[in-house]
């Protein structure tokens, strides 16, 4: 039986920072960013939004009726969740209006979140071959103002129901998968900001990289040649080229020319929505299959996951008999497309917003959010969500 990707969606909120401009600000040459780090667009989280509204915004546009029915499981990958105890899952599941027979939970491991989701989802679409499965992956990436790694925050995320008979993606059972405990990128419970040892993290993304792909090699029988692209996860669109380049010789010239000229293509969403953690290498594969319009049906896609602390992964997936016509390209375009640039000065008191800490009820202005899903407030220490179209 053929389990994999059936639909995809993504949200990622109407606001952007300019990258150049933030340079600017921060008296950097805009070159370091826009090329040495290879972003030009970073999403702003309006207060607004948070993981539970980004991943709701993002599914809503993909499920119908049927999926609602047949949906028994949701799985929130976040490593911005906004409860200790409580899932994220579990607030999707009511904004969705999801059949209630089903389990609900949020998984946490950095931005491999969503993978784990996926290889979650495959083993219960084994077991039971009717049910779909909903994983999200979605995340607030905040390392806070004037910090190196403040080029790389973003916001968004990325929805996808896996099923059996997928009209997307057949997911391919080669998986590799590394552990290993390090202190590249972590978040103490304290604290809403990440820390990081930025150049220990990308070492060790490529080291998870090449061992994962290494292992591949032996266990699948595969090669370079056998994928038509590979997409990353992508805290930055230069992370996966760093990593790519460490492998590209084993390729021969043309598969060279293919992996690379397919690599920008699957970074083009990434570069102007920043990271989004644990959605970030799912957006690089939504960014591939809409923006490259000649992607053939039977071919191979490899994926890399990465989640410090850290956890990787190297599968592959299929892309199935017209599976063009089941992606979202046109609202997708819309969400590019209608978004506003804020002015630095706009973008810093934004990130300065959050929500009481003291217990505090507040009302959020929700008219300045056009998602249809959003954050209204918070009343006795629980969140209020509105989902504007119901
Ligand atoms: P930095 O110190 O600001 O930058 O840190 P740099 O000095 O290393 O420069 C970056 C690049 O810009 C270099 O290119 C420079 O040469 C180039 P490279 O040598 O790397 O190819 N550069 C220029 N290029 C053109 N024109 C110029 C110019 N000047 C310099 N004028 C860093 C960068 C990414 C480390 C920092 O932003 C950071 O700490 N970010 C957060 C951590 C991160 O993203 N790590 C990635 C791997 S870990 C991961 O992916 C997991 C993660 O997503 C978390 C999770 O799992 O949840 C982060």
């Amino acid at each position: 039986m053929k389990i994999g990707i059936d639909k995809i969606g993504f949200y990622a909120p109407h606001i952007y920072v300019d990258m150049e401009k933030l340079a600017e600000a921060r008296n950097i040459e805009p070159a370091k960013f826009t090329i040495g780090i290879g972003q030009s667009q970073m999403a702003v989280a309006p207060i607004t939004q948070d993981s539970v509204t980004l991943a709701a915004n993002a599914a809503l546009e993909i499920i119908d009726d049927e999926d609602r029915e047949k949906i028994d499981f949701v799985i929130f990958g976040s490593e911005s969740g906004i409860d200790h105890s409580k899932s994220g899952a579990v607030y999707v599941h009511q904004l969705l209006g999801l059949q209630p027979q089903a389990r609900a939970v949020e998984v946490k491991q950095a931005c491999y979140g969503a993978t784990a989701g996926i290889q979650m989802a495959k083993g219960h679409i084994a077991l039971n071959p009717e049910s779909k499965v909903l994983v999200l992956g979605s995340d607030i990436a905040r390392y806070g103002l004037n910090t190196a790694g403040e080029s790389t925050q973003g916001a968004g995320a990325v929805a996808m129901i896996i099923s059996a008979n997928p009209r997307i993606m057949e997911l391919e059972n080669h998986n590799v998968y590394l552990t290993n405990d390090i202190m590249d990128f972590w978040r103490p419970i304290y604290s809403d900001k990440a820390f990081v040892d930025g150049k220990f993290s990308n070492e060790q993304y490529i080291l998870f990289f090449n061992k994962v792909w290494e292992a591949f090699k032996s266990k699948s029988g595969l090669n370079l040649s056998d994928m038509e692209a590979i997409c990353y996860h992508l805290p930055y669109t230069k992370m996966g080229l760093k990593a790519l380049r460490t492998v590209i010789d084993e390729a021969p010239e043309e598969v060279r020319e293919r992996l690379l000229e397919n690599y920008q293509i699957s970074t083009q969403y990434n570069r102007n929505v920043g990271n989004i953690y644990t959605g970030s290498l799912y957006l690089s594969l939504l960014s591939l299959l809409e923006n490259k319009e000649d992607l053939k049906e039977g071919v191979r896609i490899g994926m890399f996951s990465y989640g410090s602390g850290a956890v990787g992964e190297f599968f592959t997936g299929v892309l199935q008999p017209n599976y063009r016509e089941h992606l979202h390209i046109e609202s997708h375009q819309r969400i590019f497309d209608t978004r506003k640039e804020v002015t630095i000065e706009e973008y810093e008191a934004i990130f300065e917003e959050t929500l009481p800490r003291d217990g505090a009820d507040i009302e959020l202005n929700i008219e300045q959010d056009p998602a249809s899903i959003v954050l209204s407030g918070t009343v006795d220490n629980k969140r209020q969500y509105v989902n504007k179209n119901s």
